[in-house]
């Protein structure tokens, strides 16, 4: 297998247990050649079991709340200060609401909880490539990504207020991609994934019959977290560098389908 990554070095948030994104992704990429740094919120750290992963890979957990600016600073300089240089790529995965965790329908939101939400899952990622632009510290033509779902384009009643999470996190991809194009020729995209068993997405409600329904719909099938990886490290390779300002369905065709005979059988 020819190493996609090699010499590059990234910053993976999101790995909370075997089952997350996040977790694949930082294997792939290590397979791949990559130095990275493991990343997630000081809670997700004593609960999880990232340092599991983190032994495995041999690398460092650096702990940062994505909400707070002073963290993801510090986050981004202890990185460079690690590999000896700029950031080549950053994924974000993270993801969270208030509201649905507390079981509040959509209807009758907790207003204070749905920005607390936003925060985590979307304006998140505004911070973090502010504090990127304003330390300096990706490398030319890196690339950095945030994984998304199609509830940003369609309604998907259970979903609630992550669908506008993930509808301000592709806009943001978009409006802060034109700006890292031109300082530096980064990359910035979301991957918009198929629903997959982990614990973000189980919070969901009704989430396995959901996750069967999609399964038919699309002629794929649902694409795993392994292949999402996968994806992930293509787009941290050189082999994407024009790919900007987009949301890439990686979804086995579901966003494309209008009606799946599989489901009337
Ligand atoms: N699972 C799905 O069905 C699905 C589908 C499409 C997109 N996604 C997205 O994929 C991403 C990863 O989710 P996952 O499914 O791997 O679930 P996961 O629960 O394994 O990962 C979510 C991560 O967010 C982290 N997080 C929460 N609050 C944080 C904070 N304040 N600061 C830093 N990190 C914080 C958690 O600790 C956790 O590691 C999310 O953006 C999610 O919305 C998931």
């Amino acid at each position: 297998m020819s190493l996609l990554l090699e010499g590059k070095k990234g910053i993976i948030f999101g790995a909370l247990d075997e089952n997350s994104i996040a977790w694949k992704v930082a294997e792939k990429c290590a397979a791949h050649g990559a130095q990275i740094v493991l990343t997630n919120a000081p809670v997700a750290l004593r609960m999880g079991a990232i340092n599991d992963l983190a032994a495995k890979l041999g690398t460092e957990i650096i702990p940062a709340d994505a909400t707070s600016v002073e963290d993801l600073e510090n986050l981004l300089s202890r990185s460079m200060e690690i590999f000896g240089g700029k950031v080549d790529f950053i994924l974000h995965s993270i993801g969270m609401s208030l509201n649905v965790r507390k079981k509040k329908e959509y209807t009758d939101l907790n207003y204070e909880w749905m920005l607390k939400t936003f925060d985590i899952s979307a304006v998140s990622f505004h911070k973090l490539m502010q504090s990127a632009m304003k330390l300096d510290a990706m490398q030319e033509w890196g690339s950095i990504l945030a994984l998304s779902y199609i509830a940003a384009q369609r309604t998907f009643p259970d979903y609630s207020e992550m669908a506008e999470s993930k509808a301000l996190l592709e806009s943001f991809a978009r409006s802060f991609g034109y700006h890292w194009a031109k300082k530096a020729k980064v990359r910035v995209n979301t991957i918009s994934q198929s629903p997959t068993m982990t614990t973000a997405g189980s919070g969901v409600k009704g989430f396995s019959d959901f996750f069967g329904y999609a399964n038919k719909m699309s002629p794929l099938g649902n694409a795993s977290a392994d292949a999402c990886a996968d994806y992930c490290v293509t787009m941290f390779s050189d082999l994407t560098r024009m790919v900007t300002m987009q949301n890439l369905y990686h979804d086995g065709g579901f966003s494309s389908m209008g009606m799946a005979p599989e489901i009337l059988e």
